[in-house]
């Protein structure tokens, strides 16, 4: 563990801690604890409180990611689906990184986790903000025999398994904005980046990425531009810890990412519409620079989105959709 690391690991508890205590309990000199505080402060984005004669301290106590107590929550038939856990604290966005070895050894059910993203990606080119300690950053590698093309209904089966996992943490009121949003009202509080290499005709590499806001303060979701909630603003949710959190998301995500291999979305078509908040309401579809205007009618098992227009039923496979203001 680097020095940093250590560091953290003192100061997570939130309590006050004086340069001579972190000196003693690191092996360092208070020069270099110093030094390792700044390195927090500038890598990790932490915001330390010092004050003379108390010492320093983290505004708040942080609960850290630890593969231990992740896997110590996993259900038991997902045990043999995880393999690696990999914990970063900081990483560009745990996607891409997966992504760059996604054509090597990587072997389904790998994991990737990270306390903080300093370029996380959404869909459509957008940002995801990713600050220290506070949401879940997580992606799964999962290769299938299938084509690229088959795997369309991917995203919606994941969006589903993160509702089930929240509705297992007694999480609810929750549902689903097409293609894979995880609202609560009309504010977003998940969302999901699937990224998908392989030949035309298979085998598939699939990177699911998943970005949950858990406790995200106003100032840091200040630049988000759509409305969002954080899971400890809900009902239940202000004490779940991320650990368990990230373990009821992989166990969902391992059953359904094997389910869907076996039957597709078809079979979870049902279970999808009962969450799908939109469906049966006027909204607007922004596809590239059109906007369509229409009816939700459901979705396909390819994973389109049905919309009836004054031309009748048609399936739209992109685009962002919002409800028609009144
Ligand atoms: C969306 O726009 O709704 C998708 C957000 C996906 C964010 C997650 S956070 C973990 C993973 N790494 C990334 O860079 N993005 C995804």
């Amino acid at each position: 563990m680097s020095s940093r690391q250590q560091l953290l690991q003192l100061l997570v508890d939130g309590r006050w801690h004086s340069g001579e205590d972190l000196a003693r309990r690191l092996g360092l000199s208070r020069t270099a604890v110093w030094k390792q505080l700044g390195l927090l402060r500038d890598q990790l984005g932490l915001n330390i409180h010092s004050v003379r004669g108390r010492g320093y301290r983290l505004p708040e106590k942080l609960e850290l990611l630890e593969a231990g107590r992740i896997r110590d929550a996993l259900a038991e038939s997902t045990h043999d689906w995880i393999g690696h856990i990999e914990i970063h604290d900081n990483i560009a966005s745990t996607n891409s990184h997966l992504m760059e070895q996604a054509a090597g050894q990587l072997q389904s059910g790998h994991v990737c986790l990270a306390e903080r993203q300093s370029d996380g990606r959404g869909r459509r080119g957008r940002h995801w903000v990713s600050p220290f300690g506070r949401n879940i950053y997580l992606s799964l590698f999962w290769e299938y025999g299938l084509a690229p093309a088959a795997l369309s209904g991917l995203s919606l089966v994941a969006g589903l398994a993160v509702i089930r996992a929240l509705r297992q943490l007694g999480i609810g009121e929750i549902g689903l904005k097409w293609p894979n949003d995880i609202l609560y009202g009309n504010r977003k509080l998940a969302g999901l980046l699937l990224e998908v290499v392989g030949e035309q005709t298979g085998p598939s590499r699939v990177v699911l990425g998943l970005g949950m806001n858990v406790r995200l303060s106003e100032a840091e979701g200040e630049s988000i531009d759509q409305p969002w909630v954080s899971l400890s603003q809900l009902p239940g949710g202000a004490a779940l810890s991320r650990n368990r959190i990230v373990a009821a998301l992989l166990d969902n995500l391992v059953a359904v990412l094997s389910q869907f291999e076996a039957q597709g979305l078809a079979a979870m078509i049902p279970e999808w519409r009962q969450y799908d908040l939109y469906h049966g309401q006027r909204v607007i579809l922004q596809l590239g620079a059109r906007q369509i205007e229409g009816i939700h009618r459901g979705v396909e098992p390819s994973g389109a989105l049905l919309l009836e227009t004054a031309e009748g039923i048609r399936a739209y496979h992109g685009g962002e959709v919002s409800l028609r203001p009144v």
